[in-house]
């Protein structure tokens, strides 16, 4: 069986619903459940005894080591973290404990565990990190997109966590030859993407006939790939990666903020049209900009293509047409996310932003 970490999140809880779909192998899923990891989205399992859901911190090194020695995983899967960088500019604290303290203590009992093994259970192992490609900083317009080999310049707390983190994975590999694997994904976007983030706040605000809050000039550049195609190519990097080596991650996909909002607004202007008959864009909202916003990511995937033979699967056009027609056809996992403390984040974020 594999482990995997933060399977109850966006990406990890589709990773999850992907593997079982393709496979038989069980999938032990540890994840923490903090805001953004919900239940819900691994709700088409419930019964499955091919998914095994245990609830505890990626840095709860008894808890882990525990569940190491009876589950005795061939491969983990580390998608646990704290993920939004709006949150780590207001409060830090969290990415330093789970990105860095939890990733630490986590390679501590992975460590331990496949110090353990013998012959070709330790041979097979890996230990597959999933990181973004915040941790290489920010482009101007005409630089090249990022590679494998470009320096580490992170720029918020998030990604200065995320690039502590990636740094103690390959750490362990070159000190104490554990068998990791790092990849450095850009922007994700598709079904059960937490309303935090860009193009499902978008989403559930215009159809709220909320403002959509665009930071800054909204030329900000970011790479978009669907969460299936970064499914994907975990899967590949796990089964053909080669280990202490990283793999970037890229939809070939680059827009800025703006042009992603507009089609958002144009594809719900289609599928579920204004009672008034104006366009959602009417309700765009030019807000403060992010501080330290990074200007511009752009991923160069060539590496994974040329040596592991993946490329994405999905265009930009379909991924977002399927991405919105999900969070129309599935108003109730809207309305349950949109807790209590969901709408503290929206008053803590977006008070302060007046247009
Ligand atoms: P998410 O915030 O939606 O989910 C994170 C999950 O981790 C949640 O289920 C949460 O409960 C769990 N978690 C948090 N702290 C934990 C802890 N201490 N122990 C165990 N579980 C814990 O994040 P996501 O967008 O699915 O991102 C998953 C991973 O992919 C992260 O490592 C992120 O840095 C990386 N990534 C995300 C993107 C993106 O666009 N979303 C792109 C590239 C890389
Ligand atoms: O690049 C990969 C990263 O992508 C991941 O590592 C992060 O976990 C993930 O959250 C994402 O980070 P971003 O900061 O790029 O994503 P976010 O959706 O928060 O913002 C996307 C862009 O949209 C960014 O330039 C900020 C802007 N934005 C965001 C929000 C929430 C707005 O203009 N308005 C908003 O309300």
């Amino acid at each position: 069986m594999i482990l995997v970490t933060g399977g109850a999140g966006f990406i990890g809880s589709n990773f999850v619903l992907d593997w079982l779909a393709g496979s038989d192998e069980p999938v032990v899923n540890l994840d923490k459940l903090t805001y953004a990891g919900n239940p819900e989205n691994l709700a088409s399992l419930e019964g499955d005894p091919r998914h095994i859901f245990v609830q505890g911190d990626i840095a709860d090194t008894d808890a882990v080591n525990r569940l190491l020695a009876l589950q005795k995983p061939r491969a983990i899967v580390n998608f646990a973290a704290e993920s939004h960088v709006d949150r780590s500019i207001h409060g830090p604290e969290a990415f330093i404990q789970t990105n860095i303290v939890g990733t630490f203590r986590l390679l501590e009992s992975v460590r331990k565990y496949w110090s353990e093994l013998q012959g070709d259970a330790k041979a097979g192992f890996r230990f597959l990190h999933v990181s973004t490609d915040e941790v290489y900083g920010s482009l101007s317009p005409a630089e090249a997109a990022f590679t494998e080999s470009r320096p580490f310049e992170p720029n918020s707390p998030y990604s200065a966590s995320k690039a502590s983190s990636d740094h103690l994975v390959r750490a362990y590999h070159h000190t104490y030859g554990l068998p990791v694997l790092t990849t450095n994904c850009s922007n994700n976007y598709g079904p059960y993407h937490f309303p935090e983030k860009l193009i499902p706040l978008m989403i559930v605000n215009a159809l709220a006939g909320k403002p959509l809050p665009i930071y800054g000039d909204g030329q900000q550049v970011r790479d978009w790939l669907y969460v299936k195609d970064h499914c994907s190519a975990i899967r590949r990097v796990m089964e053909k990666g080669i280990a202490g080596q990283t793999y970037n991650i890229g939809g070939w996909n680059e827009k800025p903020n703006l042009e992603i909002v507009h089609t958002v607004c144009a594809l719900l202007d289609e599928l579920r049209p204004r009672v008034d008959g104006k366009s959602y864009r009417e309700q765009i909202t030019y807000v403060k900009d992010r501080p330290g916003h990074d200007r511009r990511y752009a991923i160069d995937a060539r590496k994974i293509e040329r040596e592991l033979g993946w490329k994405p699967a999905e265009t930009f056009d379909s991924g977002i047409r399927k991405t919105v027609q999900w969070y129309l056809a599935n108003p109730e996992w809207v309305a349950h996310v949109q807790s209590g403390s969901y709408r503290d984040w929206l008053q803590t974020n977006y008070a302060a932003r007046a247009a």
